[in-house]
C-alpha cells in the first residue's frame, strides 16, 4: 500500500511479483495478484498455476497499462499451496466476491466451516466458481456489505471485517481489498502469521500514543506487555492519566520499538487515531506498507516491521494503520511494537552455490558456531542461555519434559533425548505434534513442554503449543525464526541463530537445533557436581564441532561419485543406526526421500532381525552408522548380518577405524570417514554425509532441489 508516494502501475506490479518471488522458497503451486483497474473502482486480477514466472507471462499477455500512476494504491498478492481444491487457475488467489471483484481476498490457512458457509451463501443465490474455502470469505464480505447497505447501515471497512470474522472458523492470515473502500486494505490473522513492514519518507512522530481500554474503570493491575525473558517483547511502564493509560517515551528511550495504539473499544474506532504515521513536523507523511506472512518478502523495502497477533484486525488507510481486535480478551496486550529486523537480504541469497540447500549444508561450520556464540564459555566450561536462565529453577523441578515437533525438528529432539535425560535426570518424551494432539495426550501444570521448530510457524506444532498453554504447562521454544509465532507465544526459549533457511529440506537448522537442545541440557545440569566431568567433555566436544563439520564437508567429491555410481537408479535405500545414531538414520532417510524422491527407511539396527532383514540382498543399498560409542559392538554385529546376506553396506565410521578398514579391504564395503567426537555429539557429524548424499542424488536426477514437489518449507496448515 502506498500513500502520498507516486507509483506507476508497472512499479506496483513489479513490487508485488518480486514479493512473491521472495516467498518461492516456502513451496507453492500457484500465484496471483489484484490491483486497481483503469475505470474508477475497478479491479484487475491476474493469476496462474505454477511458478511466479508463469504469473509474469500471464500478466504480460493481458498488457495492463504500466505507465498509469497512482498516488495512493493497495495491491494484494499470494502464493498458494493447495488445501481445498486442486491447483488450477480458478482456485488460485486472489478470490473474488463477484465477477467485478467488489471484494478481493488472499488467504493463508483453512476455513473449517466453509462447507456450511457455502451452503448458506448458495441458498442466498451466490454461485461459486472455485473449490476453495477462500471464495466463501469474499462472498461473505459482499453478502454482509449488501445486507447492511439495504438496512441503511454504512459500515466502516473494519466493522464489516469484524462481522465477517464472526462467521469464520479455522485459521487465517488474510488480506481484503474492496472497490467500496478504495485505497484501503484489511489485514487480519488467526493462527497464520502476518506482519506489516513500514517504510516512511520522513521521520515518524511517535512521541506518545494513547492506549484505550474498553472500560476506563476496569484498569488491569498487570502490565500490559510483560517482560519475556527470551527478549522477544519488552515491558514498558504506563502512567495513569485521567482514567486513560498513557504511554510516554522519547526517541532515545524507544530504541528499536515504537508503540502503536490498538482501538480496544472496537466500535468507536476513528476516535482512537494512531498518530504514529504522522511525520515529526506534523505534516502528512508519504508512507508505504508492505504486508506479508514472511519477512523475507519485505526486507528489500524496509526493516521496520510490526507483527500482528491472533485476532488483530489491521485497517490501513490514509497512510495509517489502525489495529482493532476481533474479540475482546482480558489481559490481551494493548500495544504492538515496530521491530527492526536483523535479517540482511544478502543472507537469503545463494552466493556461489547452485542451490540454497547446498549453500546451507556448507554454511554449517558457521551456523553451528553462531548457535553457540556468546553462550558457551569454553574456558570455564559454562553455558548461559539468556532466554532460559530465569526459568531454569522451574524447569529443574519438573517431573517430566515433553519435546514436541514435526519433521526434521522432531528428529533433532530424538537425537538429543538421551543426553537430555542423562544430564537433567528428568524423564523426556518426544512427540510428533500431530500425533500428540490426535491422542489428546494428558498435560499437567507442572509439565515442561519444549517446542522445536525452524520456522516457528508450523501449524501442528502451534496447535500443540496452544493445547499445552491452555493446560497451564511451562512452554519453551527452540526456534530459528526470530519474531515467529512460536518464539513469541512460548514462555521462554532459545533462538538457534542459524540464519534464514530457505531450502525446503532442513539442514543447518537440524544441526543448530541439536546444539541448542544440548546446550539446554547442559544448562539444566549446571548445578550438579556429579555431572561436571561429562559436561566438560561435551563442551570441549562442542568447541571442535564447527571445524570437524568442515572436515566432513570435504567428503563431497567421494559422495558425488557414490551417487553417480553405486546409488544411481536405485529404487530404495535402508539406513541403519542405533542409540544416538537412530535419529541420524531417520533424518538421513527423510532427507533422501524428500529431495531425491527415492524410497528410504531409517531402521533401528536392533530391529533388523525382526523383519527388515528379509529385504536385504546384494542389490539393496544400505547405509549404516558405525561410529564409535558404547553400542559399537552391537552395530558391528548388525552390519555383519547384512554382509552375511551378500549386502554391501556403505558405512559411516570414524577416521582410521581398524575394524572398518579391514572389512573395506576384503569386501565391497565402502566407508565414509568422519572425525570422532563425544558420543552424544557424533550425530552432528554423521548427518552431514547424508545431507550431501540426498543433495547429489537429487541433482543427478535433475530435481529442483530447493522446491521438491508437494512439499512446503513452512507448513502453516494442519
Ligand atoms: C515441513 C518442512 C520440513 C520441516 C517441518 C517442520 O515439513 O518441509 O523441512 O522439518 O515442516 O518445520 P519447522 O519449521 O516446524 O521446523
Amino acid at each position: 500500500c502506498n500513500y502520498l508516494v507516486e507509483k506507476s502501475r508497472g512499479e506496483i506490479i513489479d513490487t508485488l511479483v518480486d514479493g512473491l518471488q521472495r516467498l518461492e522458497y516456502r513451496g507453492y503451486d500457484s500465484t496471483g495478484i489484484a490491483i486497481d483497474g483503469d475505470e474508477p473502482d475497478s479491479t484487475l486480477v491476474y493469476k496462474q498455476i505454477g511458478k511466479v514466472s508463469a504469473l509474469k507471462e500471464e500478466i504480460a499477455e493481458h498488457h495492463p497499462k504500466r505507465d498509469v500512476t497512482f498516488v495512493s494504491h493497495c495491491g494484494i498478492a499470494h502464493t498458494r499451496w493447495a488445501t481445498h481444491g486442486e491447483p488450477k487457475q480458478v482456485n488460485c488467489h486472489p478470490q473474488k466476491s463477484d465477477p467485478t471483484g467488489e471484494f478481493v481476498i488472499v488467504h493463508n490457512g483453512i476455513i473449517t466451516n466453509f462447507r456450511e458457509l457455502k451452503t448458506l451463501l448458495s441458498n442466498k443465490g451466490y454461485s461459486f466458481e472455485s473449490d476453495t474455502d477462500t471464495e466463501c470469505i469474499a462472498k461473505l464480505f459482499k453478502h454482509l456489505y449488501d445486507t447492511n447497505i439495504q438496512n441503511g447501515n454504512e459500515l466502516d471497512f473494519h466493522e464489516l471485517t469484524k462481522l465477517v470474522l464472526l462467521e469464520l472458523e479455522g485459521s487465517y492470515g488474510l488480506l481484503c481489498r474492496s472497490s467500496h473502500y478504495p485505497d484501503e486494505v484489511m489485514a487480519t490473522r488467526k493462527g497464520s502469521p502476518l506482519l506489516i513492514g513500514v517504510k516512511s519518507e520522513k521521520k515518524l512522530k511517535v512521541d506518545f500514543v494513547d492506549v484505550e481500554f474498553p472500560d476506563d474503570n476496569a484498569q488491569p493491575e498487570t502490565p500490559l506487555v510483560s517482560e519475556r525473558s527470551n527478549g522477544l517483547a519488552s515491558s514498558r511502564n504506563l502512567t495513569v492519566n485521567g482514567g486513560r493509560k498513557v504511554r510516554l517515551f522519547d526517541h532515545e528511550d524507544r530504541g528499536n520499538s515504537n508503540l502503536l495504539p490498538i482501538a480496544a473499544n472496537e466500535f468507536n474506532l476513528r476516535h482512537s487515531q494512531s498518530r504514529a504515521f504522522l511525520s515529526e513536523d506534523g505534516t502528512p507523511n508519504p508512507v508505504e506498507f508492505f504486508l506479508s506472512s514472511d519477512a523475507s518478502s519485505v526486507i528489500k523495502h524496509t526493516k521496520k516491521v510490526l507483527f500482528l497477533e491472533d485476532n488483530d484486525i489491521a485497517h490501513i488507510y490514509d497512510g495509517e494503520i489502525h489495529i482493532h481486535r476481533s474479540r475482546r480478551e482480558v489481559g490481551a496486550s494493548m500495544t504492538r511494537s515496530i521491530q527492526t529486523l536483523e535479517m540482511e537480504l544478502a543472507q537469503i541469497m545463494k552466493g556461489p552455490y547452485k542451490h540454497f540447500m547446498q549453500k546451507e549444508i556448507f554454511e554449517q561450520p558457521e551456523s553451528t558456531l553462531n548457535t553457540m556464540r556468546g553462550r558457551i564459555d569454553f574456558e570455564n566450561n559454562s553455558v548461559m542461555l539468556g532466554g532460559l536462565q530465569a526459568w531454569l529453577p522451574a524447569i529443574r523441578r519438573a517431573r517430566r519434559l515433553i519435546m514436541i515437533a514435526c519433521g526434521t525438528s522432531y528428529h533433532s529432539c530424538l537425537a538429543t533425548r538421551a543426553i537430555f535425560e542423562e544430564l537433567s535426570e528428568i524423564p523426556v518424551s518426544v512427540e510428533l505434534a500431530s500425533d500428540f494432539l490426535d491422542r489428546k495426550s494428558p498435560v499437567f501444570r507442572d509439565d515442561i513442554c519444549v517446542f522445536v521448530s525452524q520456522s516457528g510457524e508450523t501449524a501442528d506444532t502451534m496447535l500443540a503449543l496452544n493445547y499445552c498453554l491452555e493446560r497451564g504447562a511451562l512452554t519453551v521454544g527452540i526456534v530459528n525464526s526470530v519474531g515467529s509465532s512460536i518464539s513469541r507465544i512460548t514462555h521462554c526459549g532459545v533462538h538457534i541463530n542459524a540464519g534464514p533457511e530457505i531450502g525446503v529440506a532442513s539442514t543447518k537448522a537440524y544441526t543448530s537445533q541439536y546444539i541448542a537442545l544440548v546446550m539446554v541440557a547442559l544448562s539444566l545440569s549446571d548445578d550438579r557436581v556429579s555431572k561436571i566431568e561429562r559436561r566438560g567433555d561435551i563442551m570441549q566436544g562442542l568447541k571442535k564441532i564447527p571445524q570437524q563439520i568442515k572436515e566432513v564437508l570435504q567428503l563431497e567429491g567421494k559422495i558425488k561419485q557414490l551417487c553417480e555410481k553405486d546409488l544411481k537408479d536405485q529404487k530404495s535405500l535402508l539406513l541403519l543406526g542405533r542409540g544416538y545414531q537412530f535419529a541420524s538414520a531417520l533424518e538421513g532417510a527423510l532427507k533422501i526421500k524428500e529431495i531425491s524422491y527415492m524410497h528410504s527407511e531409517g531402521v533401528l539396527a536392533g530391529e533388523l532381525k525382526h523383519g527388515v532383514l528379509a529385504l536385504v540382498d546384494e542389490d539393496l543399498p544400505i547405509i549404516a552408522f558405525g561410529t564409535r560409542d558404547s553400542l559399537f559392538p552391537k552395530v558391528v554385529s548388525s552390519i555383519e548380518q547384512v554382509t552375511a546376506r551378500k549386502g554391501h553396506p556403505i558405512v559411516i565410521c570414524n577416521k582410521n577405524d581398524e575394524v572398518w578398514e579391514k572389512k573395506a579391504a576384503t569386501t565391497k564395503m565402502v566407508t565414509l570417514e568422519v572425525p570422532q567426537t563425544v558420543d552424544c555429539l557424533q550425530g552432528l557429524l554423521n548427518i552431514i554425509p547424508l545431507q550431501l548424499i540426498s543433495y547429489w542424488l537429487a541433482v543427478n536426477k535433475g530435481i529442483d532441489v530447493d522446491f521438491p514437489r508437494n512439499l512446503a518449507k513452512s507448513v502453516t496448515v494442519e
